[in-house]
């Protein structure tokens, strides 16, 4: 991995924390954040939550094309200035879920300067107040983007998998995320796992680095078993839990949302 420079985010870390606003990260691209990201918040809405999911990826962003939804409002139109971020809030009538899309391969999406950046999470983080918990669906790496963005959330939650790429990226994303902000509060979600007892094996070489070099302790927000129905109900473009509710990765999310709402 390149070193890049790093400045401080004075503005974020001034800044109480929003604490039912829970970023999802990774670094390692492909490893299930926006699959997990939807999943998770569709599961919030099933336990009566009052949830909104916001498309973080501005390279690449793709909940809506997970979720077949084509919405006239996204981020685009925010940035773009014709409509506020609360007015690019869109529902989700079959999940029971709010979003906020992005757009795809939007160059000024990717390049946004630092005092929009700033801007933009000011304005999710007051969006926030109505919600009881806002998921926010970062890129993959560990760019200002990601980082800025995500810096009031009050929860983090790092994805991997078992791929030394994955769990290599998923440490560098911890070790940035808590040199900014030591004390907070960062979960593991191991995905794509064979099983139960290969995901905790995967979880105890993590948190073996994040004991001995970073000295925390970052606990396990839950184990995603492999499922081949995600990938099929990604291809029909529909929620696992309204398509496929029984399935294995289903019951894994269903549980780790559950978790999470007991604190
Ligand atoms: N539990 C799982 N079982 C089987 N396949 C999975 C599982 N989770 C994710 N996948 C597969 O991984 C692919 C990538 O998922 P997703 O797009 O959510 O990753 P991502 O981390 O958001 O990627 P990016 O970094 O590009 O945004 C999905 O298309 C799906 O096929
Ligand atoms: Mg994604």
């Amino acid at each position: 991995m390149t070193a890049q420079p790093i400045t401080v985010d004075l503005a974020a870390n001034a800044t109480p924390k929003a604490a039912n606003v829970w970023a999802i990260g990774s670094g390692k691209g492909g490893v299930g954040k926006t699959w997990f990201s939807i999943t998770l918040a569709h599961a919030l809405a099933k336990a009566s939550q009052k949830c909104l999911l916001f498309d973080a990826d501005f390279g690449l962003a793709n909940v809506h094309i997970q979720l077949g939804h084509n919405a006239e409002r996204d981020l685009g139109t925010v940035i773009a200035g014709k409509v506020s971020l609360k007015g690019a809030v869109t529902r989700i009538e079959e999940t029971g879920f709010d979003v906020v899309v992005g757009r795809s391969g939007s160059g000024s999406l990717a390049n946004l300067p630092a005092n929009r950046l700033m801007g933009l999470r000011s304005d999710l983080i007051d969006l926030a107040a109505g919600y009881d918990t806002v998921l926010i669906d970062l890129g993959a790496g560990v760019e200002r983007s990601v980082r800025m963005i995500s810096a009031q959330a009050g929860r983090y939650l790092v994805v991997t998998n078992d791929e030394p790429t994955a769990l290599t990226d998923a440490y560098a994303f911890i070790k940035l995320t808590t040199m900014f902000d030591p004390d907070c509060d960062i979960r593991i979600v191991i995905n794509m796992a064979e099983s139960v007892r290969e995901g905790d094996t995967t979880f105890q070489t993590l948190l073996k680095a994040c004991q001995g070099f970073l000295k925390i302790e970052p606990k396990l927000a839950g184990i995603i078993r492999r499922d081949p129905k995600v990938k099929e109900a990604i291809r029909q473009q529909a929620p696992l839990l309204q398509r496929y509710p029984g399935c294995k990765a289903a019951e894994d999310v269903m549980a780790i949302a559950q978790r999470l709402r007991q604190g």
